[in-house]
């Protein structure tokens, strides 16, 4: 099969490694890719954007299957175009999307299936808005309805904060993705995150995985897409899983498909495990970013497969490996902020040669023969082990040969399951 992956992060990275694994595979492209990417694809330059150019450009190469791996893509719609097009692709398509793509649609839709979450009310206006939230008490949580690339979540400890956190979004504070916002109540406890794979009707278990938000050790300092993470996370238990595929998961699809959107493709479930049991943050409609980089390397089943069989109404379950993966983000510093561009990352070859170490390219640029930071997040040196600790210990002895002029890292990736 000839495959486009539209993307070009980490999690791309590890999307494009697997797919090119597969027993299925005769070529595989990218758009538009990265210097990591380009070891496994061809990279196209084409921007991810570009909805229409991806359509022409799958049809002039007769492209057989497509893997969309961000939000921002599949709530705006590029599976309905590429499937409009004749190109088979892994949705969700942007009705299903919603999923992701507006948070009080999920809550209602929890509501309705009995699917535990925090209490929570639905807002057009500023003036209700904080009327609810006073009655909730604080902290409380203000979402902005929409994609707000990653930010749209505020959680305020005091009136004040959560009025002015109203006023922002209702001002236009996360563009469009706040014209409507969403006041919940604040729940405390431990969150996990979990992997399930919808072809529509059918949907099976991957793997839980734990992210590491907060760009600082000890989880302080500004959040971030995410600066690492393993799996399996040991805080979810067999038990929690179980719990997850039937009280959250399967009762989402199931009512999808009784709305007429079918839910077809990846399912990333948030939950809070609260002393009243587990209770929803959020759905996402995609793989995380880094979680897909720890997923990958235990996946012993065909990635490709797999996903055209979600895509066809085919699905069945997967195999995964027992051993632990664990990957550290390697950013630039001033990252979540501003950072500098361009500079020369040294010690690449000589650290993936580490046993159980893969390095997935986030923010990379080929010039001439060096290989250049260009990005926030730049590389995901992730190594797998026969628990935490060993994989822990082998991803930092490859990061420990790795820099660049404003290289940085969290050193505690893993904490949380080595504290239990
Ligand atoms: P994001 O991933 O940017 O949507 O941020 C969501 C994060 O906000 C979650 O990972 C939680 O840490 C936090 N969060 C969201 N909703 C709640 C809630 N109701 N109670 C407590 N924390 C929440
Ligand atoms: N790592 C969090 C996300 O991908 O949303």
């Amino acid at each position: 099969m000839k495959v486009l992956l539209v993307g070009s992060g980490g999690r791309e990275h590890a999307l494009a490694w697997a797919l090119s694994q597969s027993p299925l595979l005769t070529k595989l492209y990218c758009a538009p890719g990265n210097a990591g990417i380009a070891q496994v694809a061809e990279c196209v330059a084409i921007p991810a954007t570009d909805f229409e150019g991806l359509a022409a450009f799958a049809t002039t190469k007769r492209i057989d299957f497509a893997v969309i791996a961000a939000d921002a893509q599949l709530v705006g719609g590029l599976w309905d175009v590429l499937e409009d097009a004749g190109i088979r692709c892994l949705g969700p398509s942007k009705m299903a999307a919603v999923l992701e793509g507006s948070k009080g649609f999920v809550k209602d839709l929890c509501v309705e299936a009995g699917i535990p979450t925090a209490a929570y009310r639905r807002f057009t206006q500023p003036g209700p808005a904080k009327a609810f939230a006073e009655t909730l008490g604080y902290p409380v949580v203000i979402k902005a309805d929409g994609l707000a690339a990653g930010k749209g979540v505020i959680i305020a400890a005091s009136k004040d904060e959560a009025d002015k956190a109203i006023d922002f979004m209702f001002e236009g504070g996360f563009g469009d993705s706040g014209a409507e916002i969403v006041v919940e109540e604040f729940m405390e406890g431990k969150e996990a995150s979990f992997f399930a794979l919808s072809d529509g009707t059918n949907v099976i278990p991957l793997a839980g995985a734990q992210d590491h938000k907060r760009v600082g050790d000890g989880d302080t300092g500004p959040n971030t897409g995410g600066m690492g993470a393993y799996s399996p996370a040991p805080v979810l238990t067999p038990d929690l899983e179980t719990i997850a595929m039937e009280q959250f998961i399967k009762p989402t699809v199931v009512a999808f498909a009784a709305k007429r959107r079918p839910y077809m493709g990846v399912l990333y479930l948030g939950l809070m495990i609260t002393k009243s049991g587990p209770k929803l943050v959020e759905y996402n409609c995609r793989f995380g970013d880094p979680e897909c980089q720890v997923l990958m390397p235990r996946l012993k089943s065909d990635l490709l497969t797999a996903l055209v069989a979600a895509r066809d109404g085919k699905l069945t379950p997967l195999e995964w490996r027992d051993e632990v993966a664990l990957t550290v983000v390697m950013a630039s510093k001033g990252y979540p902020g501003t950072y500098e561009k361009g500079h020369v990352i040294t010690g690449l070859e000589q650290a993936a040669k580490l046993p159980g170490v893969t390095i997935f390219h986030a923010g990379t640029e080929k010039r001439g023969n060096d290989i250049v930071a260009v990005g926030g997040r730049v590389l995901n040196v992730t190594a797998t082990g026969k628990d935490v600790a060993e994989a822990q210990k082998r991803a930092y002895e490859a990061v420990n040969l790795i820099n660049w002029n404003g290289a940085f890292f969290r050193r505690d990736i893993g904490w949380r399951a080595l504290k239990r």
